[in-house]
């Protein structure tokens, strides 16, 4: 018999149907992944089970009962826990205080804290989830709190586990080893949902996959009757087309971007650590790395958002390190930013205003001292017709155009004029599987043009899919830099990463 059943479950926001007569089930001791797409419905489905959403329609069977929580503290009395994408953990608690939160343990509120240790030591010794009991939650790694997260649950005896991307923050080592205790999981008889876009991951984990697409149910499978090409088709109801890197044509004439020694050193902010790079003409260099540690401030230097404290930026022999945002943009520096909501884009604006934003000081669009409207006009609906940018007209403020709709603006607004290198602060972040395909076939194309290309990217699926080199960041530092070639030792890139030089042996690089 499932363990859990859900049958036409129906949610809609806003008059948007974000689930549309869904059913799901899970046996027990079965690792189900959800796949889908950004926005398929995968986040909600689980919410509605784990009562922070209320359904709209349809019906949830819990080992054979009907159950409706309406607060997650009901599922939990249920044995069923959730792990958010983003974690709930209070940073200045310990791990043990976080784990007992909300509970009333024996001798509340002063409960016998050695004791409850020695419970949480011995149920995170169980599935090989190490962990410091004492540790303050700030001083954590994502991986390791994410193991709290776990144990949090285990400790409340959830026999399901719902777990919303849990991957997405670790390195490939914190993945393997994170596999490691889903499996002891299994083995201990609990279920296990994870949420995920990763096909790779539920072919090495999974035993059944569900697929949603547009708030509806695609397919259910076991894993091993299905390939991870039919999956991607499932997933977003197409075939893809590959990417294909040609190999680089050499620009004799051109330095590229180049930076040397770079180092930043202010307060409160990571900082970067001698930095030193050339990244070629026709060339992709991508920078792997834990979110953290550094990127942010590598892309502020080279921009000119932040200056340096010492080192030298240059562009085709041109030094830089002094220059302002302004003329670096100017010199030929496009910018795609992680966060376009933030400081890519003006949400209010419309699409002609913001394609404005970086030409407005450039000649063409000028005329007597005025920009230009009718030309900025034309410019903007050309932009949109060559990127497929899918807007009701140019006047629709931004906030109302998809996220990958928004992303195609950007591109088009720092391609615009040819840039000689491009700073790429993960492009694809948040974006569905076509979207992020367009992304990174336009990014491919300015390679092909000539254009150096600084590719930062949390997700090292894409670094590796396109860069021709790979730079390892970690605390500000590159630990190095290899050749992407098919090779590559990706164990190795991992353990830098995680800052562990001493592990790497050169030789096997
Ligand atoms: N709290 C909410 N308010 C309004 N819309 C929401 C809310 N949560 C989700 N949605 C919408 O429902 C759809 C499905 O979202 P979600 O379940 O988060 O997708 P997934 O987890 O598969 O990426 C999206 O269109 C999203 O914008
Ligand atoms: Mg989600």
């Amino acid at each position: 018999m499932a363990l859990l059943s859900m049958k036409n479950i129906c949610k809609s926001f806003f008059g948007k149907r974000a689930n549309n007569r869904v059913c799901f089930d899970l046996m027990p001791g079965e690792i189900h992944a959800l796949l889908g797409e950004n926005g398929a419905g995968k986040t909600t489905l689980m919410n509605i089970l784990y009562g922070i959403y209320s359904r709209d329609s349809g019906v949830i069977l819990w080992k054979g009962q009907e159950v409706s929580f309406t607060s997650p503290r009901e599922a939990i009395a249920c044995h069923i826990g959730m792990v958010h994408q983003h974690f709930m953990l209070v940073p200045t608690l310990t791990v043990s205080q976080n784990i007992t939160l909300g509970l009333r343990e024996k001798g509340y509120p002063f409960p016998d804290r050695k004791a409850l240790n020695a419970t949480i030591t011995e149920v995170s010794e169980k599935y090989g989830l190490e962990i410091d009991v004492n540790a303050y939650i700030s001083s954590l790694s994502v991986g390791e709190q994410q193991r709290v997260e776990i144990i949090k649950l285990l400790y409340r005896d959830a026999e399901l586990l719902i777990l919303d991307e849990p991957t997405a923050m670790l390195t490939p080592q914190e993945t393997e080893y994170f596999f490691e205790v889903l499996r002891k999981l299994r083995a201990d008889g609990r279920s296990v949902i994870i949420i995920t876009h990763r096909i790779p991951e539920i072919m090495s984990i999974t035993d059944r996959v569900t697929v949603l697409r547009d708030g509806c149910n695609v397919v259910t499978e076991k894993t091993s009757d299905i390939t991870e090409q039919e999956l991607s088709q499932y997933m977003i109801g197409r075939q893809l087309n590959s990417i294909q890197r040609e190999p680089i044509v050499p620009d004799a004439g051109r330095e590229g971007l180049l930076l040397e020694d770079v180092s930043l050193k202010e307060k409160n902010i990571k900082g970067l650590d001698s930095i030193s790079l050339q990244i070629a003409p026709g060339e992709i260099v991508g920078v792997a790395g834990v979110d953290g540690n550094g990127q942010k401030e590598l892309v502020e230097v080279i921009l000119g958002i932040r200056k340096q404290s010492s080192g030298k930026i240059g562009l085709d022999g041109l030094d830089m390190s002094s220059m302002s945002v302004l003329e670096r943009k100017k010199l030929g520096i496009g910018y795609i930013s992680d966060d376009r909501q933030q400081d890519g884009l003006v949400m209010d604006m419309n699409l002609t205003d913001n394609m404005l934003l970086k030409t407005h000081t450039e000649q063409q669009f000028i005329k007597g001292g005025l920009i230009n409207a009718r030309l900025v006009w034309e410019d903007t609906k050309k932009v949109v017709e060559e990127y497929a940018i899918k807007t009701p007209d140019l006047n629709t403020p931004l906030r109302n155009l998809s996220g990958g709709n928004q992303q195609k603006l950007i591109l088009a607004r720092e391609m615009a004029g040819d840039p000689k290198a491009i700073v790429a602060h993960q492009p694809t972040r948040g974006l569905d599987i076509g979207a992020t395909e367009f992304v990174q076939q336009q990014l491919l194309q300015r390679r092909s043009k000539g254009c150096c290309i600084l590719l930062i990217s949390a997700d090292l699926e894409e670094i590796l899919l396109l860069s021709d080199r790979i730079a390892v960041i970690y605390k500000g530092r590159f630990m190095g830099i290899f050749p992407n070639t098919k090779d590559l030792n990706l164990s190795h890139i991992g353990l830098m990463m995680a800052g562990r030089t001493s592990e790497v042996r050169e030789e096997s690089l």
